[in-house]
């Protein structure tokens, strides 16, 4: 690869480290370490994806870049720092956030995403696109995932950096998620060159819930066995392990994922009263369209069943 894009690899790598040892080992982290520490991360789960924490500085990157002999226009491509308008300086782009690494599918930290301590926004600050990073192509953890994914051909398909690393805590590691986008055509090849079944588990509040319903329909589209996890209403992955503790997200909500098709009756039922004449005819009429788009015929007969049951 050319030498501009293996420097800015390299300085993504370098920064990592020092983000990484600004929150572990410092004064000036410990507040972010704290942070951490109450939302349930753990000392080895910080290891493991090595997270940071970057500075309130205006320029502490800057320095730490220049002082290594990395160019300044090439950080700025590379969407570490940012040109100010005005003068012709430098300041640093992530600035008192806790730092997650992204890796590219070889494993290279090619951008990262920071999040704010408090309320402030955006709460998650996202790399710009470079030229060694694409969000509609990057899965979140997916080069340590991989193998996992590959051996259960099970992949599992979260919303944020949170719950992957919180389905981390509960053992579960064929945890990937996309980067606040939408599923894309990329994202959806990868997943099916190495899966069999993308189980998808989507913050259960109405965003989450439509998002899994649209991610759903392409990932059957292209083949794959989409099952969904659902959670207990208004939760995440994340706060679910925080609340229930780290084996229910396993033996309770994955072990439990539905069919899609099982999925999509529950959510067209969501909101509806069935005991009012329109909302039935409006439910049936959306699940007898379902029916009809099944192919086997069995699975046709077992949910119009279901359906005149219901
Ligand atoms: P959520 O709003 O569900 O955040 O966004 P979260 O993952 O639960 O975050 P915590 O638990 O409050 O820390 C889901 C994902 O959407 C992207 C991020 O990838 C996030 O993990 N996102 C969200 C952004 O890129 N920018 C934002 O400002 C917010
Ligand atoms: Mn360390
Ligand atoms: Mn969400
Ligand atoms: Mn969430
Ligand atoms: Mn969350």
């Amino acid at each position: 690869i050319p030498d501009s894009l293996q420097q800015m690899i390299d300085a993504h790598d370098l920064l990592s480290k020092f983000y990484h040892h600004l929150l572990v080992n410092t004064k000036d982290g410990q507040h972010a370490l704290e942070y951490l520490l109450n939302r349930g991360f753990t000392l080895p789960i910080i290891e493991k994806f090595q997270i940071g924490y970057s500075l309130s500085s205006w320029d502490i990157a800057v320095k730490f870049l220049a002082k290594r002999k990395y160019d300044g226009t090439l950080m700025e491509k590379a969407g570490l720092i940012i040109k100010s308008d005005k003068e012709n300086k430098y300041f640093d782009r992530f600035r008192d956030r806790i730092i997650f690494p992204i890796m590219d599918r070889n494993g290279n930290i090619v951008a990262f995403s920071g999040r704010a301590l408090g309320d402030s926004h955006p709460k998650y600050l996202n790399s710009p696109e470079t030229p060694i990073f694409n969000k509609s192509s990057t899965l979140y953890n997916f080069f340590s995932a991989r193998s996992s994914i590959r051996k259960s051909q099970q992949a599992v398909l979260f919303e944020g950096f949170a719950d992957v690393i919180a389905a981390s805590r509960s053992g579960i590691e064929n945890g990937v998620a996309t980067m606040g986008t939408s599923l894309t055509d990329e994202h959806i090849s990868i997943l099916k060159r190495n899966s069999q079944t993308v189980t998808i588990c989507y913050d259960s509040d109405s965003a989450g819930i439509e998002a899994a319903f649209r991610a759903g329909q392409l990932l059957t589209k292209a083949n794959c066995q989409v099952k969904v996890a659902v959670l207990p209403d208004g939760m995440d992955p994340d706060d679910y392990v925080n609340q229930y503790g780290e084996e229910k997200l396993q033996n309770e909500i994955l072990h439990n994922a539905l069919p899609y098709m099982s999925f999509k009756l529950m959510y067209y039922r969501r909101g509806k009263n069935l005991q009012n004449e329109g909302d039935k005819l409006e439910y049936i009429e959306k699940v007898l369209g379902e029916i009809a788009k099944l192919e086997k015929i069995v699975e046709k007969d077992l949910y119009t069943r279901q359906l005149s049951s219901e």
